[in-house]
């Protein structure tokens, strides 16, 4: 394990009904609220409505920038800056679900700063400071809505880069199952993969004596991979999206990997192929993650063998690593399949055309993985894999 420091400012309020606590929350940092959402879930949900009217019991003014695209752009960050310089916005308000706080939290570092807020994304220099930011989330996948990540696509250069300091955490969430109800199916589906897949990036580091995070993490996917295939036929039930909704927060959060870092190389792969193909994240990742595992296993058989038997219920007697983990990887394959994930980038009808380009956009700051350091060869194989 190695040295850490753990520091997580925001305020969880889990729980039905808990949407209440956003007047007193509201309350504490001001008048002038932006308030940030996508493209019309919320007022069909009838969340919209909900939370303008805790917006006026608590007196506040309400700007708004409606219309955050999946997959959030540079440019919606831009508008939202402007909308807090002209409106002298105290408090951001994020309703829905991972891009809108993702873009929320874009906007927060960049209404304080002089520059573009893209200056983050790309490395050249570090935010320090933010408005403040409250989020109230319609979505269990990203994890967002407790960590300080932010994913943001630069349509222009075709870039779609992660970024987070330590400014943009939310300030307080607020995470009621009931707002995931009218989440269909292909999403809930997308977020299941999503939260899976931050365990698992987790899960391959390069550490040892991790026994206890390592049982975090097993939790988290047994957890999942028994209340996700129940949920996505059974949309409204409370209990199935608490436990989901749950483990989304739990799964990137900070607190199951503390003592080492996580790989992270598949997410980097991903965000290459959405950058240039605007597919759906957890499409995108269910593709991609087995065939990342496939080629790295001969890194530590040991421990897709452990994933394997603690996760997936493969039966090591009489077997190699490598057989066992084989076995976990056709596992975990066979479960998104059967929850009806996408398993082939044909399934978005990409083909080898912009292999390139991809490969080009992943290797930006150079090798990655922190399991395995992949080169541009390692990724290339990787897309091949998945066509
Ligand atoms: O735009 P609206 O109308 O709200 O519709 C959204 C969107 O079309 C819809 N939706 C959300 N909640 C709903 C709902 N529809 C009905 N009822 C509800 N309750 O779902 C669609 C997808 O929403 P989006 O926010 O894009 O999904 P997600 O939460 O998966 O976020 C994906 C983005 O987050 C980034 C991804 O790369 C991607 O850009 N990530 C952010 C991370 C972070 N901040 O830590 C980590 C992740 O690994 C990820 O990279
Ligand atoms: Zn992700």
């Amino acid at each position: 394990m190695k040295s850490f420091e753990f520091y997580n400012p925001t305020r969880l309020i889990f729980g039905k009904g808990q949407l209440e606590k956003l007047k007193r929350e509201v309350g504490n940092y001001g008048k002038n609220v932006l308030l940030v959402y996508g493209g019309g879930s919320i007022k069909r949900a009838g969340l919209y409505d909900k939370v303008i009217g805790y917006l006026n019991e608590a007196g506040a003014n309400v700007t708004e920038l409606a219309g955050v695209e999946p997959n959030p752009r540079l440019s919606t960050v831009h508008k939202g800056v402007d909308l807090c310089k002209t409106n002298n916005i105290d408090l951001i308000l994020a309703v829905g679900g991972g891009s809108v706080l993702d873009c929320a939290k874009a906007i927060a570092v960049g209404a304080k700063y002089d520059g573009d807020m893209w200056d983050f994304a790309q490395r050249k220099a570090a935010p320090t400071d933010a408005l403040p930011l409250g989020t109230v989330l319609t979505m269990a996948a990203t994890g967002s809505e407790m960590n300080s990540g932010s994913v943001i696509t630069n349509t222009e250069t075709q870039e779609k880069l992660g970024w987070g300091s330590a400014y943009s955490f939310p300030a307080f969430s607020i995470l009621d199952p009931e707002n995931t109800y009218s989440l269909p199916k292909d999403q809930t589906v997308y977020g299941v993969v999503d939260m899976m897949s931050h365990v698992l990036e987790h899960y391959f580091h390069a550490e040892e004596n991790t026994d206890i995070q390592d049982g975090f993490c097993e939790s988290i996917l047994r957890g999942v991979i028994d209340a996700g295939p129940k949920l996505i036929n059974d949309l409204q039930n409370f209990e199935l999206r608490s436990t989901v909704m749950y483990a989304g927060t739990m799964a990137l959060n900070g607190v199951v990997n503390m003592g080492y870092n996580g790989d992270w190389a598949t997410h980097n792969i991903e965000h290459a192929v959405s950058a240039v193909y605007d597919i759906p994240h957890g499409g995108g990742l269910a593709i991609l993650f087995p065939n990342w595992m496939q080629h790295n296993l001969h890194v530590n058989p040991a421990r897709f063998a452990k994933l394997a038997v603690n996760v997936f219920n493969v039966d090591p007697t009489g077997k190699s690593d490598e057989e066992v983990a084989n076995e976990g990887i056709q596992a975990l394959r066979d479960f998104w399949t059967s929850i009806d994930a996408p398993s082939r980038l044909a399934d978005y009808e990409i083909d080898d055309s912009q292999i390139d380009v991809m490969v080009d956009k992943a290797m930006k700051f150079g090798a990655f993985g922190n399991f395995n350091k992949l080169e541009a060869e390692d990724v290339r194989k990787i897309y091949s894999m998945s066509l």
